[in-house]
């Protein structure tokens, strides 16, 4: 790849702008407001966020999970409570999410601290999940080291077969963790590089509204 494949990209942003005036006080709604226009946009996942984290030795790691609730107490996503992204919350609950919407030319940036969802929240989303997914879960050791794809995959039909005609229980090391938001920034991409950027910042008293400088 030479300078100019990538250096040569440029894009200008015109599809629309976004004021502080025009924010939803309550950046909930305003979320839902972006989510359902994104949805309605025939983006590829648009509940395809990348999670954050640090681990203890204070190196970032990002990953793509995906959002599977989001009301006024946060932004939930599922996962192994085992996997290196869980240790790393385990060392440090501070977090931050970004979704990219690339169609819309608008990003959301999103900062807060994590909390695991209760274990009947957990044991519901799980249930509803298609039978092999509830298998996979139970046949992944996320993010540890697999001898082969073989490996994997003798371990997925050997539960398939003791679980025959029985119901798949929530595993243990499996669960939602609630993101908490601290800020949240919406960006709308305008012309000229002079991007609407306008962040929510929670205070004592509700949220706080601002524009950044692009
Ligand atoms: C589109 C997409 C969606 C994903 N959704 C999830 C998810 O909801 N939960 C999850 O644990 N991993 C999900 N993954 C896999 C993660 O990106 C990652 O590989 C995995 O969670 C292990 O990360 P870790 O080793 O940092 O813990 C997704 C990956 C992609 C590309």
């Amino acid at each position: 790849m030479n300078r100019d494949d990538i250096a040569g990209m440029r894009r200008s942003y015109t599809l629309a702008g976004f004021s502080e005036r025009d924010a939803h006080a309550s950046p909930f709604v305003q979320f839902r407001l972006w989510f359902e226009e994104a949805k309605s946009a025939n983006i590829l996942e648009p509940n395809a966020m990348t999670l954050a984290t640090t681990n203890a030795n204070g190196t970032p790691e990002a990953r793509i999970v995906l959002l599977k609730e989001m009301d006024e107490r946060g932004f939930v996503f599922y996962t192994n409570y085992e996997s290196t992204k869980a240790q790393s919350i385990a060392a440090n609950p501070r977090v931050s999410l970004l979704f990219f919407w690339g169609e819309l030319e608008r990003q959301v940036r999103i900062t807060g601290k994590v909390e695991k969802v209760s274990r009947e929240e957990s044991d519901a989303y799980f249930q509803m999940r298609p039978r092999e997914s509830r298998i996979g879960a139970w046949a992944s050791k996320q993010s540890s080291v697999v001898e082969s794809r073989e490996t994997l995959e003798e371990r997925f039909a050997q539960l398939t077969e003791e679980f025959e005609g029985k119901d798949i229980p929530l595993p243990p090391f499996w669960g939602g963790y609630r993101v908490i938001p601290e800020t949240l920034e919406f960006w709308q991409g305008r012309i000229g590089r002079l991007h609407d950027r306008v962040r929510y910042q929670r205070s004592d008293t509700g949220w706080s509204i601002a524009r950044l400088s692009p």
